[in-house]
């Protein structure tokens, strides 16, 4: 008996791994994490599966679930949004089965920032403009930030932001990053990237805060940074033909 956890997406029900897929089919039990796991995943468990949503639980009454199946020799799907490596309080969870000898495995699934980084087919990282992205978040009422995590201290490097869980302190955002960024900025907001009634918005750390209407809440993603809106940039040294690499060398052309 496992309790796997599987990365369920960013809400298209295609947007799956194969192997998240069939795993959820070959489980008797289901635990997903509320809405944002989308009905389309859930259509993939078993018939007669014991489907639980898990958002009115506390965290004793979701390892309560899975003790019991461990004592029936049932394996477990456990469902979280997007990615399970970023706020999908897996953490917790692993501690807690770990200590009980109850196995786990770990399928990854699409995260957010990927959905809506497609949703805008940008790339975040441009060849000579910007080569990280920093996932990140502000302080909200389950999780306060700590100290030195805070936008003005990763705005500092110009790095591209996607930033989580914020959209309703979006006026905080844009004043905390203007200074670094400036006003001009691009700026995206992408409300349920990949659900079938996505919105982006497109603008700058000057106008992007009048843009954004009272619908748009919770389940949206805020993208800062020049990629978002460049052309300017260079072309990566990978394609280009001269560069001398492992399966195109240059030298196999049979110069000396
Ligand atoms: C609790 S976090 C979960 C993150 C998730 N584990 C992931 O890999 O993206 C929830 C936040 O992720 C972002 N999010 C999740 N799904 C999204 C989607 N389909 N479109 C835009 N943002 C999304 C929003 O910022 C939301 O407030």
């Amino acid at each position: 008996m496992t309790v796997h956890f599987i990365g369920a997406g960013p809400g298209a029900a295609d947007l799956l791994t194969l192997r998240g897929r069939d795993l959820i089919a070959s489980c008797p039990v289901c635990l997903y994490a509320g809405s944002l796991v989308p009905e389309g995943v859930l259509a993939h468990c078993p018939p007669g599966a014991r489907i639980v949503n898990t958002a009115p639980l506390d965290l004793d009454a979701i390892v309560a679930e899975c003790r019991a199946a461990h004592a029936a020799g049932q394996d477990v799907a456990r469902l979280h949004s997007g990615d399970l490596s970023v706020w999908s309080a897996m953490g917790e969870q692993l501690r807690r089965l770990r200590a009980e000898g109850i196995p786990v495995s770990v399928t990854p699934g699409v995260p957010s920032f990927a959905a809506a980084a497609a949703a805008l087919e940008a790339e975040l990282t441009l060849p000579g403009l910007v080569q990280s992205v920093v996932l990140t978040r502000t302080s909200g009422r389950a999780s306060a930030m700590p100290e030195s995590e805070n936008l003005s201290a990763f705005a500092a490097t110009g790095a591209t932001l996607a930033i989580h869980l914020s959209i309703h302190v979006l006026e905080q955002v844009v004043s905390d990053l203007t200074p670094h960024y400036g006003a001009d900025c691009p700026v995206a907001v992408v409300w349920r990237a990949s659900w079938p009634d996505q919105r982006i918005l497109r603008g700058t750390l000057g106008d992007i805060a009048a843009q954004v209407s009272p619908e748009i809440e919770r389940t949206a993603l805020i993208l800062v940074g020049r990629a978002l809106a460049a052309e300017g940039f260079t072309e990566s040294a990978l394609y280009s033909t001269d560069y001398d690499r492992r399966f195109r060398p240059q030298t196999a052309r049979g110069e000396p």
